[in-house]
């Protein structure tokens, strides 16, 4: 199976993604890394460089080259903006990547970004008085487009890594 796995900032793609894709036998891809390797600069800098009308191109182009090349049996996590392109989901389609949702609690969300925004150039200049109104403001933008591109959703609450990462691996047995 091929899987695309797809979520908010701080959703754990990064994280859950490759514990699964080990605990599978799976490979791994993480579409932010890939970006960053090519570009020999972190995303941070790639959006101060082109500015994030520039990223979302290098996105499209990396994430076209992974796909059409990803063999059975891959796990691909993307950064939380690249499901809301329609190039880019009508790649994965072709390429038979199933969309896989992690729709975490915003509270949660919240917190974890609040403590690791400085890596993330849509929030790194967000002041505290504001954060969380303004990522709220930004998951209800994007709220309904990520459960309408789903093909498969995990929904999680305050659970631990360990717990969510069992469901995970239950869903894929059992799917
Ligand atoms: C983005 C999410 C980031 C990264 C870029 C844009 C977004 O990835 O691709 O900063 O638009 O939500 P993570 O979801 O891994 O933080």
């Amino acid at each position: 199976m091929k899987i695309a796995l797809y979520g908010f900032m701080g959703a754990g793609k990064t994280s859950l993604g490759k514990a699964l894709a080990e605990r599978l036998n799976y490979n791994f891809i993480d579409l932010d890394n890939e970006i960053q390797d090519f570009e020999l600069s972190d995303i941070n800098q790639i959006f101060e460089n082109y500015g994030e009308t520039g990223f979302r191109k290098i996105e499209h182009k990396i994430l076209k080259n992974i796909v059409e090349k990803a063999g059975e049996n891959t796990i691909l996590s993307l950064g939380g903006g690249a499901i809301l392109q329609p190039m880019n989901r009508k790649i994965l389609q072709l390429t038979g990547f199933k969309k896989m949702y992690l729709n975490v609690d915003i509270k949660v969300l919240i917190q974890r970004l609040k403590n690791d925004k400085n890596k993330r150039p849509l929030l790194k200049n967000i002041n505290d008085t504001k954060f969380d109104q303004y990522v709220t403001a930004l998951y209800e933008s994007r709220r309904e487009a990520y459960n309408k591109y789903a093909d498969m959703e995990i929904i999680i609450h305050q659970e631990d890594f360990e717990t969510v990462l069992e469901r995970l691996y239950l869903h894929f047995n059992f799917n």
